[in-house]
């Protein structure tokens, strides 16, 4: 499955790019009242108390160098509470020899909150499959459309995602996240979900790893200019507002503690890093990569009392100002 190591070379060779995060702006508050030692980042979701609102989001399996990662990340996310999702558990299914290197997400985390992750276009069968290999508490569910047609060897025919969504939801005996894998989520889109049955999304944005690009560097005929084809995550948040009775997580391009906090503010409930993590995990020891999470997670803590919020409620009603371009897409989009 060697598939999965070139995602992972590529996903660590791409460049950090720019992204609307930093189009965002807080109105600075220069007198907070808030001690760092009393901020409290922990958040409520899945009727679980996680002390911090960042999460592990889905990333790899089937490999050996993928099993290495995964005991890395199951680690990681035992040491600080963090949710984790598995990559795609579909090779699992396929070739049962490979289950092995994705157990050690949950044998390094017996009781942590782990989403086991499957492609919607995957049998149904494989649902409840990959839920069961991980005991899993949630199910990921990816929608990668453009990441398909960019892989030579991707999907084309999508008419049956719709009915085969409903169908898994319908399933599986733990909560569904419908996932998208770096484009972004419209309104129109997330309401298309909720009439499937879905009640929580990722809507990982554009901004981050970029999976057209990825494909195109393993493809003999690259989608030329596609690669910039989405939506943002800011712009995905803006647009999940508009949504009511939809739990909204919030992932793609959130590269450290500023960009959490923003995405928190903007409305999601946890935030999701997988660039982030997957460099933490190939960190030459375990004692760098906690320290590396545990700083990031203590940024966090730093940035709220600046922000004079003790609370992750509190952020959302921080003042923000948005760049010209978030402005536009806002008024054309009828936000404002
Ligand atoms: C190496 C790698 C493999 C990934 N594999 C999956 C996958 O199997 N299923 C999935 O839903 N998303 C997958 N993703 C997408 C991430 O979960 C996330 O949506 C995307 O990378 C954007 O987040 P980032 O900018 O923090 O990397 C993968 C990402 C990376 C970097």
């Amino acid at each position: 499955m060697s598939r999965k190591d070139d995602h992972l070379r590529e996903a660590m060779t791409q460049s950090i790019v720019p992204n609307d995060f930093e189009g965002v702006r807080f109105v600075h508050p220069s007198l907070p009242t808030v001690n760092v030692a009393n901020v409290d980042t922990s958040v409520e979701l899945f009727h679980r108390r996680f002390a911090y609102p960042v999460y592990i989001n889905a990333m790899t399996g089937g490999t050996r160098q993928a099993k290495a990662i995964n005991s890395r990340l199951g680690k990681l996310s035992a040491r600080f509470g963090l949710m984790m999702a598995s990559g795609s558990c579909s090779v699992a299914m396929n070739d049962p020899s490979t289950a092995h290197t994705f157990t050690p997400i949950r044998d390094e985390n017996p009781e942590g909150f782990i989403a086991a992750n499957i492609g919607v276009s995957a049998p149904v069968a494989y649902a409840q499959q990959a839920v069961d290999l991980l005991a899993a508490n949630a199910l990921q569910v990816h929608l990668n459309a453009p990441q398909e047609v960019a892989m030579d060897e991707g999907d084309r025919d999508f008419t049956f995602w719709p009915d085969n969504l409903a169908a898994m939801v319908r399933a599986v005996n733990v909560p569904v996240i419908a996932k998208e894998v770096g484009f972004g989520m419209s309104r129109e889109t997330m309401r298309r979900l909720q009439k499937l049955g879905v009640k929580h999304v990722d809507v990982s944005g554009r901004g981050g790893t970029n999976f057209i690009a990825v494909e195109n560097a393993r493809s003999a005929s690259p989608m030329e200019g596609f690669a910039t084809h989405g939506l943002s995550t800011v712009e995905s948040l803006l647009e999940a507002r508009e949504v009511d009775g939809m739990t909204v997580l919030a992932s793609g391009g959130v590269r450290h503690a500023y960009d959490v906090v923003k995405a928190l503010a903007l409305g999601a409930k946890a935030v999701g890093m997988s660039r982030f993590f997957l460099e933490c995990a190939r960190e030459t020891s375990l004692a760098t990569a906690v320290t590396r999470v545990e700083t990031m997670l203590m940024d966090v803590k730093k940035i709220m009392a600046v922000l004079d919020c003790q609370t992750v409620d509190a952020l959302p009603r921080v003042a923000m100002i948005f760049s010209g371009e978030l402005a536009s897409f806002m008024r054309q989009r009828g936000l404002m």
